[in-house]
């Protein structure tokens, strides 16, 4: 609503063209390296992806760059395979050399890399420029030019450099805001600029210094760039460059721009990505994060399964992700309701009761409970026995190191009150054993098996025990129990079976 009403301020492009450099810049992210393996794969995704343009590497850097560059270019894929190259002869043969037909060539333009950097004058920079854009055109290949650090390069002086590399030739100009310094308005405001003075169509290339690279690369489409330079989840120089799926998601769902990128394939590429690179995705990351589609408080819970809109911008199917409703403190009775009919698990009103409340205790200690959790909770509730003829009065476990591990328990059978001391190889051991002495004076039951599983990981993982008992008449019984400690989970299965043994008497 209030998008179409500053629509008509905009100069947006027609469409807007998407240049990868996942390969290129993505990998220059602190602690990140590739083989050659690895970036043919995610240049095989990022073609599927549909972007238009995959920066593979800089040839010029090292044999093994060259290596990948080749090897991408040998696949012939449907995007264009560039290479990046100062506007040095040696570094554009060497994109010549690996076949690539599209460079990105660049030149430091900023005060700073002129005196600092190059050491150049400004007329030696644009002269530089003219001959590596020239070069490049000679040897046949599609050029962008980007004129580095042009977010702090005087704009008269920028304008010289791109006309100067628009009339050698090239076929795009990059805008690089190379340390991320720009804020929206400023990057409008010199994109409009720009337009005003050169021909040739402009790309922009936005670092994430201050969290703004999408703001400001939107910013320069507003103006009339049509082409945004992209990492998959933002990998990038120092805080990365602009994240390319909320880049795409942003140009389709907020501007209706015809992009077209395979939406539906960005979760998979930006998982896929994450474990190559082995750069994790905080779980709040916008489009990809595991949390982007995940609801927790019951107001919201309560909404999204009415109407999903009324807390979701997009659907999760639009870009390959899945819904979650996450069980914590803030879960509704509905949400929890809504979980079990997802898994088909019926409950009487008394069960769902003890879930819930089971649910919420656990959420009120900051844990969050997935769905296997839930699963372990609902079926240990569903094959409870349904009287309880021994029941946990209190139990104390003492273990360590040089000490016997010991267990007290305190059981009520029937209406007498009972406790016993035991020792055990450790806590679970020794409290199984006091409990089955105490029962042995009713019943003779034995423990036959005993499985213990962690549910997820993590020292607070909920634990799941499973014991099957039987009695000296043969009668067998299974017992289950989801508990966050140990001992406790053992206690209540091996009471659960107990319970169901005695139950047949
Ligand atoms: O950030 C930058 O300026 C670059 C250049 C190579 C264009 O990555
Ligand atoms: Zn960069």
């Amino acid at each position: 609503m209030y998008i179409e009403e500053v629509k008509p301020e905009m100069k947006l492009p027609e469409t807007v063209r998407i240049f990868d450099t996942t390969l290129r810049d993505g990998e220059q992210t602190p602690g990140v390296a590739l083989t050659v393996d690895e970036k043919i794969c995610i240049a095989r995704k990022l073609d599927s992806l549909g972007v238009d343009t995959i920066e593979a590497g800089f040839p010029a850097a090292s044999p093994g760059e060259m290596d990948s560059v080749r090897r991408i270019v040998d696949l012939d894929l449907d995007a264009n395979t560039c290479g990046l190259a100062r506007v040095l002869r040696e570094d554009i043969d060497a994109v010549i050399d690996c076949g690539a037909d599209y460079i990105h060539t660049f030149i430091g333009t900023s005060p700073l890399h002129r005196k600092y950097k190059l050491k150049m004058s400004p007329e030696e920079i644009i002269d530089r420029a003219v001959f590596g854009v020239e070069y490049a055109v000679e040897h046949g290949l599609s050029v962008e030019f980007s004129a580095e650090d042009a977010t702090r390069t005087e704009f008269d002086y920028l304008v010289e450099v791109y006309r100067a590399a628009e009339d050698a030739g090239a076929d795009m100009i990059n805008v690089p805001d190379t340390v991320g310094v720009m804020i929206p308005r400023a990057m409008n405001h010199l994109i409009r600029g720009l337009r005003d003075e050169i021909k040739t169509q402009i790309s922009v290339h936005c670092h994430n210094d201050f969290g703004l690279a999408v703001a400001n690369s939107l910013a320069a489409v507003e103006a009339g760039a049509s082409q945004v330079h992209a990492t998959i989840n933002g990998l990038g120089e120092r805080a990365g460059n602009a994240a390319l799926e909320e880049v795409v998601m942003a140009l389709i769902t907020r501007y209706d721009l015809p992009i077209t990128i395979k939406t539906t394939e960005l979760v998979n590429i930006s998982e896929f990505v994450s474990k190559i690179t082995g750069v994790r995705m905080p779980p709040n990351k916008a489009i990809v994060g595991e949390n982007a589609f995940a609801h927790e408080a019951g107001i919201h819970v309560h909404g999204v399964l009415e109407k999903a809109e009324t807390y979701e911008p997009i659907t999760p199917e639009m870009v390959g992700h899945k819904r979650r409703i996450v069980l914590g403190k803030h879960t509704g009775a509905n949400a929890l309701r809504s979980k079990l009919q997802e898994y088909g698990i019926d409950m009487n009103e008394d069960q769902f009761c003890t879930l819930y409340e089971q649910v919420k205790r656990l959420g009120d200690k900051g844990k969050r409970i997935t769905d296997a959790d839930l699963r372990a909770m609902a079926v240990t509730i569903l094959g409870k026995a349904t009287r309880e003829i021994v029941k946990l009065e209190g139990i104390a476990v003492m273990t360590g190191e040089s000490v016997m591990p010991t267990a007290t328990v305190k059981l009520r059978i029937g209406d007498e009150i009972k406790t016993t001391s035991m020792t055990g190889v450790g806590p679970v051991d020794a409290a199984i054993n006091a409990i089955q002495s105490l029962v042995s004076e009713t019943a003779d039951i034995e423990l036959d098996e005993y499985n213990i599983e962690a549910i997820t990981g993590g020292t607070n993982a909920l634990a799941e025990v499973f014991v099957v008992m039987s009695d000296a008449e043969g009668n067998k019984a299974t017992g289950r129990s989801t508990r966050e400690d140990i001992v406790m989970a053992s206690v209540e299965a091996v009471l659960d079976a107990i319970n169901k043994i005695l139950s047949l008497k």
